[in-house]
């Protein structure tokens, strides 16, 4: 059975409920923010149900956005993000397991209902075939994600289409399954390992460079957490690899670059973004708070500048002089420092 047959069986039969699941891969047990507890309750228990999510896809500012959903299944996370954009926003959400279509499909008027507007809608297709599906390029102010890429094929096909669409600025922000090394050819076509999301998930490594490939330089981790298999018939087959669950963002910005470079560049967080009067959090590594000067890289710089987010900051400084490589972003010069003890002493070797 081919990968596309072997997950429409999985979650269109297989899969009743979260409950079904064989390992904790697809739940999310990410601490939920109390802002989105209640976001989460105005979700229809029918669709929360049959929730197969690995993270929290809901970053800060969607306010009016257009928001793109890349294997929404039952819905959950298409109507959670429908109230966090509001009536003037939208979320489409795309699958094709006709199953999870139906029940998402079938809540859409008590959700319009309870919410007060209509702005969501679900569209059967391939995500690995998006361009088919008429959506127009740089349209798109967010694509979100939850444990889907794992489950693709041709997963490559999909970081390109997402660039195309997003607008330039927009974002992809996705939480998925990752290995500590590439499986082998036979556990990647387990119709078990496959369907719980561990089978196709990529090695960490062979993520980020397809990601850069399609255009998203610099991607950003915001969580992650290691995945737990408690059926030891699995865990054994899939030993000793490791997994884990991560969310990342990737912005779509012409002029990032491929390693963090500082230019003296700092940033002000003013406030106003909702649901972060405090503290504005970017990624895992920066926790920006409200009023600090908070020194980025020049990646930084351009993802709050040339983002939705610009008009909550303030930015200092330009690109007129480089210091080097940005202190403690994961890359350290390559060259040893100079001893000048030994450069004293005349040694040459
Ligand atoms: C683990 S479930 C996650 C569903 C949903 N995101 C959630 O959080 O409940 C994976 C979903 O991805 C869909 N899917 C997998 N590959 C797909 C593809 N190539 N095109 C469209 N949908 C796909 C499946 O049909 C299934 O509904």
């Amino acid at each position: 059975m081919n990968i596309q047959d072997n997950v429409k069986t999985y979650y269109g039969e297989v899969l009743k409920s979260s409950a079904d699941l064989q390992t904790d891969a697809c739940c999310t047990i990410d601490s939920i923010p109390n802002y989105l507890k209640p976001v989460l309750a105005n979700v229809h228990p029918e669709v929360s149900s049959r929730y197969y999510g690995c993270g929290l896809i809901a970053p800060l500012g969607l306010d009016g956005a257009t928001v793109l959903d890349l294997g929404s299944g039952a819905g959950q996370d298409v109507y959670a993000l429908a109230q966090l954009v509001g009536a003037p926003g939208c979320v489409i959400g795309v699958d094709m397991t006709a199953e999870q279509l139906r029940i998402a499909n079938e809540y859409k008027g008590w959700h319009s209902e309870k919410f007060g507007f209509a702005n969501v809608d679900f569209i059967e297709g391939d995500i690995e075939k998006l361009g088919a599906l008429n959506i127009p390029e740089n349209s798109i102010d967010v694509i979100v994600s939850n444990c889907v890429i794992n489950l693709v094929e041709d997963k490559a096909a999909v970081f390109r289409a997402a660039y195309e669409l997003l607008k330039p600025g927009g974002e992809f922000y996705f939480s998925d399954v990752y290995a500590d090394r590439r499986l082998s050819e036979e556990l990647r076509h387990d119709p078990v390992a496959q369907g719980e999301c561990l089978g196709g998930a990529l090695y960490w490594n062979d993520f980020l460079q397809i990601a850069r490939n399609a255009g998203f330089r610099d991607p950003r981790l915001v969580t992650d957490r290691p995945l737990t298999i408690q059926n030891d018939e699995l865990k054994e087959r899939l030993a000793p690899a490791k997994f884990h669950s991560a969310t990342y963002r990737l912005f779509k910005i012409d002029g990032l670059e491929s390693a963090c470079e500082d230019y003296g560049q700092a940033v002000v967080y003013k406030g106003g973004v909702t649901n972060a009067e405090t503290i504005f959090m970017l990624d895992a590594h920066h926790a920006i708070e409200k009023d600090r000067i908070f020194p980025v890289c020049g990646n930084t710089y351009r993802m709050l500048k040339e983002s939705r987010f610009a008009p909550h900051f303030e930015f200092h400084g330009d690109w007129s002089a480089h210091y080097g490589i940005f202190p403690g972003c994961g890359v350290a010069s390559p060259f040893t420092e100079r001893d000048d003890a030994a450069a004293m002493s005349g040694a040459c070797c």
